[in-house]
Formats: C-alpha cells, structure tokens, sequence
C-alpha cells in the first residue's frame, strides 16, 4: 500500500508498505520520528497521526481503547475528530494512497 505523509515539519513523502501490516510500525520503520513505543498495545498513543478527512471516513471506527487513549493525550497534542492511534490501522490494498500527517511528539 502506498502512504502519502505530511511530516512534522510539514515534507511530503510517499512511502510503500506491506498491506496486512499496522500503519504504525511503516511509519517507525521509514524513519518519521513515529515511535511506537508501547507496540500497539494502545498504551502509549506514540503512534498518533491525522488522518485526512476522506480517509478516515473510510477507516473502521474506532475501539473504546482507542478512544480513551486519545483522549488521555488531548491535553498533550491538539487532537481532532480525526485523530487515530496507527497501530490500529491496518494497511490494505483498499487503502493504498491514505494521507496522513504525523500529529506532534507526546
Ligand atoms: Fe502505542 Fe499505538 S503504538 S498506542
């Protein structure tokens, strides 16, 4: 699948990725200063991203973990109605050309 990434400092940069994989762990693997520390565990919310709009209305919704998550890192990061954990996202073929921003370090 391919991903279209903003950068923090605002780059873009394509980059491809194995479908079945979490977006999260291409992201840390390309080198976008992307951590991942808690390794999906939805733990740590290291792995936040934006999604764009049209995207994310393809995305599955998500889990109350997720949520909570997100929710617990709000007074960190701005996080918006399209805010996702990318450990939880998990790339496919469908979604091949997603664009999302790496949301500020937590
Ligand atoms: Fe920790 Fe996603 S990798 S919450």
């Amino acid at each position: 699948a391919e991903i279209r990434v903003t950068e923090r400092n605002g780059e873009a940069r394509t980059i491809s990725a194995d479908s079945g994989r979490p977006l999260m762990e291409a992201l840390r693997d390309a080198n976008f200063n992307l951590q991942g520390t808690c390794g999906g565990a939805m733990s740590c919310g290291t792995c936040h991203v934006y999604i764009k709009q049209d995207w994310n209305d393809k995305l599955p919704a998500k889990s109350e973990d997720e949520q909570m998550m997100l929710e617990a890192i709000a007074d960190l990061v701005e996080v918006r109605p399209t805010s996702r954990l990318s450990c939880q996202i998990e790339l496919s073929d469908a979604l091949s050309g997603i664009e999302v921003e790496i949301a500020p370090e937590v």
